[in-house]
């Protein structure tokens, strides 16, 4: 098994175990090792508003593992299709469509069978008919070339270990004019290697975050325009205290290399409108 493939079974293996957590009643919760029973984490607890979370079922909130909220942050209108990379549970899938209403549609990728299992009953329990949720992988995405308007995602793009392959495929499917609005986890200045590690460990970002102006570059490099990175929430060293200090690190120590240079952020991007691919419209 090559470095890219091993990173995809290690976290199909580690969402598989999140969905059968979620199934037999308990949380989703899970870094590179398990966070605290009450998933009270600063990444993915408080994202959603009481107003968003009553309108769809309790176990599809329980199932989130999101770093943001796409939804809430990204333009929406009745009639348009919408495609979630990494749907999980369902979370964001379920909100879109209710925002695209039944002439919309939302589709949600993943590559996890218990995840999409969870997503099914999700979708069931909901009564919410304008979705598909689709078996597949975020770097070769099952849909036609310009058949989407909208790409969210949420804490998914920094767990592939192919990044340019998933924003190649993104902007292939969206339709020109078409939007990626997208909640990942990046960092901004310089880390030491050891101490960058440790950190994403704590985030659960198997595959490795990317610095922000990478993120901008590659997203350049795919053929996107309008391209901005908005901080949603930076992590302070001391949200990452208990997990550092399991793993041996000194904590105190490495507080400074830390402060203000992990965060998550909302990125938004844009098909241009007159395109026909990444190499005409640079
Ligand atoms: C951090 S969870 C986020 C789930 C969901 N977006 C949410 O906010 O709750 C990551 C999800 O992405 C899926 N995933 C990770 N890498 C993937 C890939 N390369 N292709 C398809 N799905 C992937 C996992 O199976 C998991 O369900």
């Amino acid at each position: 098994m090559n470095l890219k493939e091993d990173v995809k079974e290690q976290v199909r293996e580690k969402y598989g175990q999140a969905a059968l957590r979620v199934k037999s009643g308990g949380s989703s919760c899970c870094g590179a090792t398990p966070r605290s029973i009450a998933c009270a984490d600063p990444i993915t607890s408080n994202l959603y508003e009481a107003s968003q979370t009553s309108a769809i079922p309790e176990e599809a909130v329980l199932a989130s593992l999101g770093c943001g909220n796409p939804t809430a942050l990204a333009q929406l209108h009745t009639g348009e299709t919408v495609l979630d990379l990494g749907s999980g549970g369902g979370i964001d899938v379920l909100l879109s469509a209710r925002r695209v209403g039944p002439t919309g549609k939302a589709y949600g990728l993943d590559m996890t069978d218990e995840m999409l299992a969870l997503a099914h009953e999700n979708q069931r329990k909901s009564g919410i008919e304008n979705v598909e949720f689709l078996r597949g992988e975020i770097e070769n995405i099952p849909l036609p070339d310009n058949s989407v308007d909208v790409i969210i995602s949420n804490c998914v793009i920094n767990l592939s270990a192919d990044k340019d392959r998933v924003l190649r495929e993104a902007f292939r499917v969206l339709k020109p004019g078409g939007r990626l609005a997208v909640s990942d986890v990046v960092t901004r200045g310089e880390v030491p290697a050891g101490v960058r590690q440790n950190m994403l460990l704590w985030v659960g970002c198997i595959a490795g975050a990317l610095e922000e102006y990478e993120y901008v570059g590659k997203l350049a490099k795919a053929g996107f325009a309008g391209i901005d990175v908005e901080p949603t929430r930076v992590y302070n060293i001391e949200d990452a205290r208990a997990f550092l200090t399991g793993q041996g690190v000194d904590v105190d120590a490495i507080a400074p290399q830390v402060e203000g240079k992990f965060m998550s952020a909302f990125i938004r991007a844009t098909k241009p409108a007159s395109c026909c691919g990444p190499s005409c419209c640079s």
